[in-house]
């Protein structure tokens, strides 16, 4: 039998103008906004931690307890969408935007409800120029149907929704970065403490999520977090937009219940590999999940505990697929050169390391590298991740791992062979 989706978020993608409020009202839109606002902002929180809500952003941090951080009575207090979505293979915050913006702003609104917030900022990734479009469209339509400004539903509760674009730096997902950018400022992380739930975007209490996270929060509140939990697994609730691509037939965005195994959303889902060739290796989540699983791995379920116990993360769910002729060398060295290029270059151990670690990759993908160089590589990872300023350091550890461990016969072959054995 064929795989289906679990359409909970991407329910209302098919829909002729889903984009637009008109379809989203006759859609049952803002219904879940209308109850929040007649329930108190704690009992708001509450429904959210008992759905057991986990960040979609690739940390997995429970959404609930990030809310209860925030000290209401000390306004003003912010609310910040996190739609830099900057993580290489990943694809779901942008569709998300374009196809049905209006459940993210109502997600926005119920979230600053339960943290008192009065202004929300969604920050958007500066190439996504069509998504940004129709989000501000969706501003305005909600402000002229008054489900955003004053007084929304008759409640007494304001607020606003600003849209702000990104210029194309992957450190700008990072949260605290990403507040310097929105503050004006050069996008280099924060130390912590103090955290942004302490002081976040203009040193008030921030909260920040991730579009995918907020998104969730209109269906809890409608259906109530038991029906949440009802989908995917006890510590994983709930519904997960996988990002495909790469080797496969049918790439894109699949939304299942958490738990579900990879092989279903590889071969049956996305159609399985292309050309009739066989499997060789995919990223559980995205460029950043260490290391990428070979085909043994292909029947994991995809939650984050299954995930970690076979020896990865979960991440973002962006599933990056290769084929078995693919060079997972060279597809590493291209990740390194990423990590390279990204790192903002505040701190040592990530800006040198990084840099490094691109020309060995690149000298052993060109058959120039040497036997040393796979422990070399492992060497300066080992003094980078746990050891940078934030976790890009710890991202750009991925490919490394993936190459001169899972995948170390392959490196060799690159060395024995003075070159890079595969052809495509
Ligand atoms: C280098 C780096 C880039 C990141 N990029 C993103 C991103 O593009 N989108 C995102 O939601 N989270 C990103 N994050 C994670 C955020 O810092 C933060 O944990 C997340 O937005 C929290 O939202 P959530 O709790 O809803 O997952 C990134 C983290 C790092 C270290």
């Amino acid at each position: 039998m064929k795989a289906a989706q679990t359409r909970v978020l991407t329910a209302r993608w098919g829909d002729r103008g889903s984009h637009t409020i008109a379809a989203s009202l006759a859609s049952g839109g803002y219904e879940a906004l209308r109850k929040a606002l007649a329930t108190p902002p704690a009992a708001v929180t509450e429904m959210v931690k008992v759905a057991g809500l986990r960040g979609r952003g690739g940390a997995g941090f429970p959404t609930g307890v990030k809310w209860g951080f925030i000290k209401r009575d000390e306004p003003p207090t912010y609310l910040v969408c996190n739609a830099d979505e900057g993580e290489p293979g990943t694809f779901k915050d942008r569709e998300l935007m374009e196809r049905d913006p209006h459940q993210l702003i109502e997600g926005m609104v119920i979230a600053s409800w339960a943290i008192g917030a009065a202004e929300s900022y969604v920050y958007c990734r500066g190439e996504f120029a069509f998504a940004a479009r129709r989000v501000e469209r969706a501003i305005s339509e909600a402000y002229e149907r008054g489900t955003l400004g004053r007084n929304i539903f008759g409640s007494g509760f304001d607020h606003d929704v600003i849209l702000h674009r990104g210029a194309g730096a992957y450190i700008c997902g990072e949260e605290t970065a990403l507040l310097e950018s929105l503050e004006g400022r050069r996008g280099q992380p924060r130390v912590r403490p103090p955290f942004p739930a302490q002081e976040g975007l203009y040193a008030r209490p921030t909260v920040i999520n991730n579009v995918e996270t907020i998104s969730c929060v209109p269906h809890i509140v409608a259906n109530g977090p038991e029906w949440f939990r009802k989908f995917g697994t006890e510590k994983s609730p709930g519904t997960k937009i996988f990002s495909v691509s790469g080797d496969v037939e049918r790439p894109g965005n699949y939304e299942v219940p958490f738990g579900t195994p990879a092989r279903v959303l590889i071969e049956e889902l996305a159609g399985g590999i292309t050309g009739g060739r066989k499997l060789k290796a995919y990223t559980p989540g995205g460029a950043s999940s260490t290391p990428v699983f070979g085909a043994s791995k292909l029947d994991v379920n995809m939650d984050w505990e299954s995930v970690q116990a076979a020896g990865s993360l979960l991440g973002t769910g962006a599933m990056m697929v290769f084929a078995d002729d693919a060079c997972v060398v060279r597809a590493m060295e291209r990740f390194m050169r990423f990590y390279a290029r990204e790192s903002c270059g505040k701190c040592t151990p990530c800006r040198e390391g990084t840099y490094w670690l691109a020309q060995i990759m690149r000298r052993l993908e060109a058959g120039q590298g040497r036997d040393e160089d796979l422990d070399l590589m492992m060497d300066v990872q080992a003094n980078i991740g746990g050891r940078s300023f934030c976790a890009l350091g710890d991202f750009a550890t991925a490919p490394v791992i993936s190459v001169a461990k899972e995948f170390v016969d392959e490196a060799r072959l690159h060395i024995r062979n003075k070159g890079c054995p595969f052809e495509r």
